[in-house]
């Protein structure tokens, strides 16, 4: 339902059918994705590399920037209509390199996942200015990503889903510090590098309106992938990750389930009129009502229209890109 103040989308569910134990292939059962082509960040690992399968198994081409395309090569290797590119999110260059490459190509994108993604890394820096590593590379490189691949995008009136995470319940913007030039925690960095996924997906959803690329951000879920691999196994049961023998806790899913509400957000026909939405368990989140990330819903500063613009407005004079 669209706000009539606003224009903007409602954080309102809407009942999809589907819900936190739906998994990817049941998503996509009877979506015909045949002669659409997909892009995944980081779609060889985790995540990613499920979201990869399903697009296939639904019969889409399946294009994976990879960071170290040797390793996507070698986890794709059984997934049909997949290609794997070089692609570093945290160097402008590379983005800069792997877009021109696509475009050249002169094909278009129908969907696109900015799944990549890092988290909770002791601090780390990138670039020629220093950027923080989580806003740099899971924000400003796909923001960078999606600017420079727009006439693709605009050609086939692509769906764009940002993988966010109920990590941004413990960070707004930090809009005088954005690259914690004082007082590093990797929590903190996290956590606004996913606020920041939802505000491009916000932004991103009014700016593309005109040539119906739309866009959504997602919290997938808690799932054990990859990505807990800067935290050490010993603390995994202090956050309540796992039980005592070591298996996933309550309330955590599976890949497939995991990947399912990225591939709901890019495919469903109900989303058409919920442009900018923030979607978990396969529907529109609900405003958080708790500060328990497992139970979810979407914070006030992840959705707000003018810190969105803001954002972008912030992320086009670091990234030097300004036209979109
Ligand atoms: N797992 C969860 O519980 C959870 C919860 C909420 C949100 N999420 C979000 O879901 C997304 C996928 O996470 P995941 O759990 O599937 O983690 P993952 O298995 O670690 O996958 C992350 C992917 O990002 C890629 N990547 C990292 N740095 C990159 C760079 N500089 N350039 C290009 N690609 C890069 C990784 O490539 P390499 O393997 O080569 O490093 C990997 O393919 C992330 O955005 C994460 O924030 C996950």
């Amino acid at each position: 339902m669209i706000n009539k103040q606003t224009g903007l989308s409602r954080q309102q569910k809407i009942g999809s059918g589907f819900g936190a134990l739906s998994t990817a292939d049941e998503v996509l059962s009877g979506i015909d994705l045949t002669g659409r082509t997909a892009l995944v960040t980081g779609g060889y690992s985790g995540l990613g590399l499920e979201t990869t399968r399903a697009l296939s198994n639904a019969g889409a081409r399946v294009v994976v920037p990879a960071r170290r395309p040797e390793t996507a090569e070698a986890a794709l290797l059984s997934v049909p209509r997949t290609e794997v590119r070089p692609l570093d999110l945290a160097d402008l260059e590379s983005v800069r390199a792997f877009a021109e490459d696509f475009l050249d190509s002169g094909r278009t994108l129908d969907l696109v996942i900015n799944n990549a993604g890092i988290m909770a890394c002791p601090e780390t820096r990138v670039g020629p200015s220093g950027w923080e590593a989580h806003f740099a590379l899971n924000h400003l490189g796909h923001f960078a990503l999606i600017h420079r691949l727009r006439p693709a995008l605009a050609e086939a009136g692509a769906r764009v889903v940002s993988v966010a995470s109920s990590g941004h319940f413990l960070s707004d913007i930090r809009w005088d510090d954005l690259h914690f030039r004082t007082g590093y925690d990797r929590w903190l960095a996290y956590a606004q590098s996913k606020t920041a996924n939802a505000l491009f997906a916000r932004h991103l959803d009014l700016l593309g309106a005109d040539s119906n690329v739309r866009a959504f951000a997602v919290h997938p879920g808690s799932i054990l992938t990859p990505l807990q691999r800067h935290i050490p196994r010993e603390e995994w049961q202090a956050h309540g990750w796992v039980t005592d023998d070591g298996r996933p806790a309550a309330g955590f899913k599976t890949s497939q389930q995991g990947a399912a509400t990225t591939l709901w957000a890019a495919t469903s026909p109900l989303l058409d009129e919920h442009g900018g939405a923030y979607c978990q368990d396969c529907d529109i989140a609900e405003p958080a009502t708790t500060d328990d990330m497992l139970l979810g819903g979407v914070k006030p500063w992840a959705t707000d229209p003018a810190s969105a613009a803001r954002l972008w407005e912030l992320s086009s004079e670091l990234t030097g890109l300004s036209e979109f």
